[in-house]
Order: structure tokens, then sequence, then C-alpha cells
């Protein structure tokens, strides 16, 4: 169980460390993915602080080389250690970190799971793919690959969701997302 002093220092270091970041992966991506945590681990019944504290530090090394994720995991890891969480606790949310950018199937923990799922739902909604995913990919690629990078991304990520509660979410989305994206490539 977090206390409200471990919650602030985990708040404050993640807003230290992803200050760097690009726009995209900032501190307001973070806390959306912190809350999406919230509602997806009373869903599934999985371990609220361990998927709050994962998706407040999942991306702490975001802005270096490498696999940001394994760099990521481990620094989370000694700073959970750091501030009196116990070992089981710090590498619960070290796990969930680490694989929140690669596949892996059901059986792995629910709260990696909901990690994952909490990190992208945002961009699996008109919303989120207007303000996030599309800006992304043009800023990385130019208008015309960008635009196919978020598309193709879209469906990728959509067709992943691990947890019940994610594909739900998505799928209340669906239609909207369907008749925007038609919108968007008859312009090309
Ligand atoms: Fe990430
Ligand atoms: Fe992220």
């Amino acid at each position: 169980m977090l206390t409200d002093t471990q919650r602030q220092k985990i708040i404050e270091f993640a807003k230290e460390r992803v200050s760097e970041n690009d726009s995209f992966h900032d501190i307001e991506h973070v806390m959306r993915a912190a809350d999406a945590t919230v509602l997806l681990s009373v869903a599934e019944h999985a371990d609220q602080d361990i998927c709050w504290t994962a998706a407040m530090l999942h991306d702490i090394c975001k802005r270096e080389q490498g696999d940001h994720a394994e760099a990521g995991a481990k620094l989370a890891e000694k700073f959970l250690l750091g501030i009196g969480m116990d070992k089981e606790f710090s590498a619960r949310v070290r796990d969930a970190i680490h694989f929140h950018n690669k596949d892996f199937d059901s059986s792995a923990p629910l709260e990696q799971q909901v990690l994952w799922d909490s990190d992208k739902l945002y961009i699996a909604t008109p919303d989120g793919f207007r303000k996030r995913l599309l800006p992304y990919w043009v800023m990385k690629k130019g208008r015309k690959e960008g635009i196919e990078t978020a598309i193709y991304e879209y469906y990728f990520y959509k067709a992943r969701f691990h947890t019940k509660t994610a594909v739900k979410e998505a799928a209340r989305h669906s239609a909207e997302m369907e008749r925007y994206l038609v919108a968007l490539k008859s312009e090309e």
C-alpha cells in the first residue's frame, strides 16, 4: 500500500524524468495512463497501487537511446526500493514496465496487461488519435506516411488490447473512428 508521501515522491520523480521527453510522452501522457489504470485495475481486479505506480514510471527513460522500457524498469525498481517500497512490489512494477512495449500473451501478470492497455487506450479514441497518434507520426514521417503509420498503429493496438475492459472501451469508439479514418484517407 502506497503512503501519501510515497505517492507524492513517485509523481515528482516522474515529472522530473519525463520533462525532457518529446511532447507526446510528457507528464500529461503519463497522468492519463495512470488515470486509466484506476478504471482498468478496478474492473479487472488487479492491484491498483502497482498498476498506478507502473503507469507513472513507465516512460521515465523514454528520452534515452535503446529499449526505454528495459532501462525504465530497472530505474523504477531502484527508485521504489529507495523510497521504502518492498522487494515484491518493486519487482512487480519493474516487470510491468519492462513489457509495456513488448508482445505477451494472456498468461502474463494482470498488472502488466493493465499497464500495456492503459498506455495505449487513449490513442484508440477519436480524441487521442487526433491529438496524439496522428500528430506524432506526421511530425516524424511527414503528412502522407505519417497518416498511414498512424492508421496502421491504431489497428495494431486495437487488435492487441489484453483486458476485456480496454477491448470494450475501444469498441465503444469504433464506429466514430471508422468514419474518421475513412474521411482522413479520402483526403489523400
Ligand atoms: Fe513507453
Ligand atoms: Fe507511454
